[in-house]
């Protein structure tokens, strides 16, 4: 193990683009040093690295890993503490999302989105408990409002978000006092790169008490303030959906 590094550190799965490229920038401003976890998109998380460490030379670590590869998961964790020497916050990001509607779903797609969205989240905080144990850190899963409420022709995603808002719960009541485990719910904050019909954005964004659509620096602020600003809140999942679940 080398030297405890000297700055807080934080994993951010899916950390290349979208919600998750912010988040990575929102806990960097904030002062952590990162391992930035991506799959294919190679060519945006370097980039990102690159911008990171113009601003702070020595603050990233790029580790790829396909997280349906089980055993790639402790090795990451291991590969992260061989660099660093400490774990103060894991940020379960990653995540498969597409419709699988009822009478079509395969067993295939069940396991693709369990994967990401339940089972390495899972496996990878085991993985991470003794580091983050040692450093009395955080665990925060990006859950979403379908895990409470069905969007329709996608009951796979939705029941695997429901079983990371479960792990949320579980893991809170194990791990304390030394870990706090918590979740962030987005509402609509970045459509699917595939798309969603425009009428469709408007209707949903009709529903909306706050009228619009939120930003991923919505979701990074209060995942920041979950892991440093609020030491006694765990197993709680808080909704950053602009009050979309308040309407019926
Ligand atoms: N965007 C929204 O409006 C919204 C709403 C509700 C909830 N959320 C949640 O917030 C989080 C971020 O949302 P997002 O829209 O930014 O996510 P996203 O773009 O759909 O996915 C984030 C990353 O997850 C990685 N990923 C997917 N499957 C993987 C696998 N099997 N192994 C390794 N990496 C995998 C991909 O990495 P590579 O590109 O490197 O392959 C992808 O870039 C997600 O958990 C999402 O469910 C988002």
């Amino acid at each position: 193990m080398p030297p405890r590094h000297d700055r807080p550190v934080a994993l951010i799965t899916g950390a290349g683009r979208r919600v998750g490229a912010v988040t990575a920038r929102t806990l960097h401003a904030a002062g952590y040093d990162l391992a930035l976890h991506y799959r294919r998109s190679a060519d945006d998380a370097r980039a990102l690295a690159d911008e990171l460490e113009r601003q702070r030379r020595g603050s990233t670590l790029l580790l790829q890993a396909e997280l349906a590869d089980l055993p790639a998961l402790p090795a990451m964790i291991e590969q992260l503490l061989a660099h660093y020497g400490r774990l103060d916050a894991l940020v379960n990001n990653a995540s498969a999302f597409f419709p699988t509607p009822l009478g079509t779903a395969t067993p295939q797609q069940w396991d693709a989105l369990f994967a990401s969205n339940a089972q390495a989240p899972f496996f990878l905080s085991q993985a991470a408990i003794p580091a983050l144990r040692e450093a009395r850190g955080g665990i925060v899963n990006m859950v979403d409002i379908y895990a409470e409420r069905p969007l329709a022709e996608h009951p796979l995603y939705c029941m695997a978000k429901a079983a990371l808002a479960a792990m949320t719960r579980s893991l809170a009541l194990e791990l304390g006092p030394e870990i706090r485990v918590n979740g962030v719910a987005p509402g609509a904050v970045l459509w699917p790169s595939d798309g969603k019909p425009y009428a469709d954005q408007q209707t949903m964004l009709a529903r909306t008490p706050l009228q619009h659509a939120g930003t991923p620096e919505d979701v990074a602020g209060a995942v920041l303030w979950l892991l440093r600003d609020a030491p006694y809140v765990t197993g709680q999942i808080i909704r950053v959906d602009g009050g979309r679940t308040l309407s019926v």
